[in-house]
């Protein structure tokens, strides 16, 4: 296996889009250029590249580079382009808000600036490539805050002594722009001593636990064991497990919250052991647009994800199959809160708290 300083799922450099194919971890570490929006929202449909920070990254990179090649006519059609290839990378994958927040951003942007006769049509096209690329450095900043917040909330909150962290999926340098929202916590927890273990589990049935966070954990020299999904009650019993902590694809108005399958299941076992059940999710990840966690529009994966593993079929031909890509972990569950860049909050007070916080800081 090959290894490189930092883990990067996004590399962008000279106008040059590349991700990191996250299906071939943890054997290969392959790079494959994205040069168009087409290659990206594929590349995004496939979980090539997947999590949602990385997703609306990638996918706005993926304008950026097309409108490098693209030189407009008219501010028209610019504008029209971008709004036609910003509709089409939202639907890639539906539960994830942020590559739909991040187009509703850019939206915003361009009609901005329309009506602004000093700006050409060149200018806005330059205007929304340099904001898809400032995407990178803003969201790595993001995680790091957010990870202090987590770390010092937890080191406040929870049992004294050192951590035992239990996360589902990938949130870390390969789900982000770097450092990760739940793995950035873990990360702010390691490199302020105070972690003793990560558990991961191996999520199913695509198994970004195994593949994917198992790989940053050993890549990153982070103490850490792998547990099938099946096992998560039964260590929260045996093995002193301080917190649960996971990420997000979206955050409604009333703190319900959509993860990765197997989520719901964990802060119900979570609770029933006292243990404190954490979300920590950048505000990007927030959509208080919904009111509640009915309203999240669930993906549905092909099903070959479940009944094939790397190529091998593992259940028997003509079996039905049902595979939510996501499940909803309803707000009075998130008992420890939801961890953001801006601090970390009880998730029923989370939008009350967050709209605060932004209007002072706007
Ligand atoms: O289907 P995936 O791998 O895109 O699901 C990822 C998750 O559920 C993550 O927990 C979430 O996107 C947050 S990533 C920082």
């Amino acid at each position: 296996m090959e290894t490189c300083q930092t883990l990067e799922a996004i590399h962008y450099k000279e106008n040059k889009l590349f991700i990191l194919d996250q299906l071939q971890l943890p054997k290969k570490l392959e790079y494959e250029e994205i040069t168009c929006v087409e290659e990206g929202w594929q590349a995004i449909k496939q979980m090539k590249v997947r999590g949602a920070p990385c997703i609306a990254i990638v996918g706005c990179l993926a304008l950026a580079v097309e409108l490098n090649k693209h030189h407009p006519t008219s501010k028209h059609e610019l504008m029209s382009l971008i709004v036609r290839q910003l509709d089409y990378l939202t639907t890639a994958r539906p539960t994830a808000v942020n590559m739909k927040g991040a187009a509703e951003s850019l939206k915003t942007l361009i009609n901005q600036l329309q009506d602004n006769q000093d700006i050409t049509a060149d200018d806005i096209r330059q205007r929304v490539i340099s904001k898809a690329e400032l995407m990178l450095i803003s969201d790595v900043k993001c995680n790091q805050s957010l990870g202090h917040h987590g770390a010092q909330h937890i080191l406040q909150h929870c049992q004294q002594g050192k951590i035992c962290v239990m996360t589902h999926c990938n949130t870390g340098s390969l789900a982000t722009a770097g450092y990760g929202t739940a793995l950035g916590v873990i990360r702010a927890l390691h490199e302020a001593g105070k972690l003793d273990h990560v558990l991961c589990t191996e999520t199913r049935p695509y198994n970004q636990g195994a593949r994917l966070t198992a790989f940053e954990l050993v890549h990153d020299k982070i103490p850490a064991s792998l547990i099938t999904d099946s096992m998560a009650a039964f260590a929260m019993y045996k093995k002193g497990v301080s917190a649960v902590i996971v990420g997000a694809d979206r955050v409604v108005a009333n703190g319900d919250t959509a993860n990765k399958i197997g989520t719901y299941q964990l802060a119900i076992s979570a609770k029933h052991h006292g243990i404190p059940f954490y979300v920590a999710c950048p505000s990007t990840t927030c959509d208080f647009s919904l009111l509640t966690g009915d309203a999240i529009v669930i993906e549905e994966r092909p099903h070959n994800e479940l009944t094939y593993i790397n190529g091998v079929q593992i259940a028997a031909d003509g079996i039905g199959v049902w595979n939510p890509a996501f499940d909803v972990t309803p707000a009075e569950l998130i008992t420890g809160g939801i961890i953001t860049e801006f601090g970390v909050f009880k998730a029923s007070e989370l939008q009350h708290n967050l709209t605060a916080v932004t209007d002072r800081s706007e």
